[in-house]
């Protein structure tokens, strides 16, 4: 049968799953397990550690596994990560943080594809006009930085896809089969995981970090710093307590960011991380995570085949 899924001809893998960019955490160990499992592994800029950046995608490439890179656009000091993308040999790259406008063509030129994570229709549309190869589509269930002007990736989806021809990767919330087929009806044709891959067995955080993800429930996070920039889904904690008390977040929030990730200090910054927690229950390795994914995700679309066979709701 010919594959028509157009993501998974743009990513090169066995499955339309890619690993989420995320600063730190989004490096080769989880990014080389996510990619052997047969999804996409992507390489984090957004760290800024330029350096440690390259040497990651270095190591990606001498694995010979597809992978992908971030550029989070706004976050970027020059473009000197731009340049060693377009001349590393790298096939896919997701844009996002800013417009994408002035990054599509040099990134096409050197035979790249480009996908923009958006959080609206009007950054859908303005996406499209720039010449992106396809969207990631992040809803406000997601951990991380967010929109303020908080839409679910259920809504979110179906608006995009209503006014939208490129290839869509569906972001916020998704961390199973369910997720994906979800997904899928609403007219994704890839999905992308964050919350559900940090808590992985290869995801190099602290243990705290990925228990902490693990107890919590579907109301354990929330939305913090909606008046003021950035604006972040990240887990309940005496610290974001005190964060979504004040309404602001203090410009140096996530200095600690790193302590928290690696020395499993849970303080010692907000934890990013989106709804899902309520959803994960366990930590799985990356090929766990996958192929558990993929088997549900066939499980549900079979069900469905069935309903619409028998014209019949169940
Ligand atoms: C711990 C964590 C760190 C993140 N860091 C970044 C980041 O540095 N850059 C970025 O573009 N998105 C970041 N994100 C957002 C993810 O790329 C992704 O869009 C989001 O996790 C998807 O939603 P999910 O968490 O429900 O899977 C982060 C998310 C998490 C959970």
């Amino acid at each position: 049968m010919t594959a028509t899924n157009r993501v998974l001809a743009h990513i090169g893998t066995r499955y339309p799953i890619v690993q989420a960019p995320m600063g730190w955490i989004a490096r080769s160990q989880l990014a080389s397990a996510v990619s052997r499992a047969g999804g996409l592994g992507v390489i984090e800029t957004s760290s800024g550690e330029t350096e440690n950046c390259k040497a990651e995608i270095a190591k990606m490439t001498a694995l010979g596994l597809p992978f992908g890179v971030n550029l989070p656009i706004r976050f970027l000091k020059d473009d000197a990560m731009l340049r060693f993308v377009c001349d590393s040999g790298v096939r896919f790259v997701t844009t996002s943080a800013g417009s994408p406008a002035k990054f599509v063509k040099p990134l096409q030129d050197a035979g790249i594809t480009v996908y923009h994570a958006v959080p609206t229709v009007d950054a859908a549309l303005k996406c499209v006009d720039a010449g992106i190869d396809g969207l990631v589509v992040e809803g406000a269930e997601g951990g991380g930085f967010k929109n303020p002007e908080e839409v679910s990736t259920l809504v979110l989806l179906q608006a995009i896809r209503a006014k939208v021809d490129v290839p869509l990767i569906a972001a916020g919330g998704i961390c199973d089969g369910r997720g994906m087929a979800a997904a899928f009806a609403l007219g994704a044709e890839g999905i992308q995981m964050g919350s559900r891959f940090v808590s992985s067995a290869e995801s190099p955080v602290h243990v705290n970090y990925k228990n902490a993800m693990v107890n919590a429930k579907e109301t354990g996070t929330w939305v913090l710093n909606k008046k003021s920039t950035p604006c972040i889904r990240s887990l309940k904690s005496q610290r974001t307590q005190a964060i979504y008390d004040e309404g602001l977040m203090p410009p140096d929030a996530l200095a600690g960011i790193q302590r928290l990730y690696f020395d499993g200090d849970m303080e010692a910054a907000p934890a990013l991380a989106g709804q899902t927690v309520g959803l994960i229950d366990e930590i799985k390795t990356a090929q766990q995570i996958i192929d558990d994914t993929v088997a549900q995700f066939f499980e549900i679309t079979a069900r469905m085949g069935r309903l619409a066979q028998a014209r019949s709701f169940g």
